[in-house]
């Protein structure tokens, strides 16, 4: 059988997914009762950053090791991956020594490269152009909260990156309409989404774009790579900001999630973020057990 990798969203088919989530219910239930839930015992998941983080980097390690396996941490600073060894002999070593590895880095072909690369599943924790585990808890979290996706509205408001495109590949997989709005100068590139996506509208003025709504969601305006451009941003992105005013145009029960961190005054107010329709602690819990049961699901495919 081939190796299965998650390095976008689209890599999963709509059935696969409601797997993952059907397992996730259970996980996150079990770890709530303090139940073991052991199937990985004696794997070791491998996680390759070249970029900050702190959720990532947390609910890969604890899932990894409530699953009963072990976790080790390497970056760019301290491996030879950062003293320019080939991605391509990194994959084949790493993939003779641990069952699954997970990578944040920088441009989207460095990972297909690892990929392509390893004998073992790789799961893509983050590169410019895609973040599909956040976005895959961010389904999830909607689904949670107010059970099917499909047929709703997510707005999304602000930058064109890698969350938004992982989001304009959900949408597609799960049948929601995706209300984009970002401001001029960082419109998203149709180069990286599909030519038969129907699944989203480009709105000029990003309070339009949260009209009725079930869900708002925004993410920093500069994302790690970009911090040059960070003072060009502020000002182009003026009126991005997600507030109250924002939030009214949205479904009276509309939720708010970001994927965090987050800068409050800028993408987000803090009445919204630490406001009654935000969910975003639970958004980012829900990173850990979704992940748990991507991990398994790569690792033992369909056990239930
Ligand atoms: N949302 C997210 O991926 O957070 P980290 O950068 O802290 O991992
Ligand atoms: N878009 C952000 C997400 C951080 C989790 C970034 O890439 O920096």
């Amino acid at each position: 059988m081939p190796i299965k990798h998650f390095l976008q969203f689209s890599d999963f088919t709509l059935d696969e997914f409601e797997y993952v989530i059907k397992r996730t219910h259970l996980i996150k239930r079990k770890f709530k009762a303090y139940e073991p839930h052991h199937p990985l015992i004696d794997r070791t998941l491998v996680m390759v950053f070249e970029k900050n983080s702190t959720r990532t980097r947390l609910s890969f390690e604890a899932g990894m090791h409530q699953l009963g396996g072990a976790a080790i941490y390497l970056n760019t600073r301290d491996s030879q991956l950062g003293r320019g060894e080939p991605v391509e002999d990194a994959a084949q070593v790493m993939s003779r020594m641990c069952d699954i590895i997970m990578v944040r880095t920088f441009g989207q072909e460095i990972i297909e490269r690892f990929a392509a690369n390893s004998r073992v599943p790789v799961i893509n924790g983050l590169t410019n152009e895609h973040h599909p585990c956040q976005v895959l808890a961010d389904v999830f979290t909607f689904i949670e909260q107010r059970g099917s996706i499909a047929g709703k509205t997510v707005a999304w408001i602000g930058d064109a990156n890698n969350m938004l495109y992982s989001w304009l590949q959900a949408a597609q997989v799960f049948n929601f309409h995706l209300n984009v709005s970002t401001p001029k100068g960082y419109e998203l590139n149709r180069e990286l989404v599909a030519t038969d996506n129907a699944n989203y509208t480009l709105f000029p003025n990003p309070s339009d774009a949260c009209a009725g709504a079930h869900l708002v969601t925004t993410d920093v305006w500069t994302s790690m790579g970009y911090e040059k451009e960070n003072a060009a941003r502020l000002q182009a992105f003026d009126g991005w900001i997600v507030d109250q005013a924002k939030m009214q145009r949205a479904q009276p029960d509309a939720l708010f999630m970001h994927c965090l961190p987050a800068h409050r005054g800028e993408e987000v107010a803090a009445e919204v973020i630490d406001g009654p329709q935000s969910i975003v602690w639970e958004e980012a819990e829900n990173r850990l057990h979704v992940q748990k049961a991507l991990m398994e699901y790569l690792l033992l495919g369909r056990i239930s």
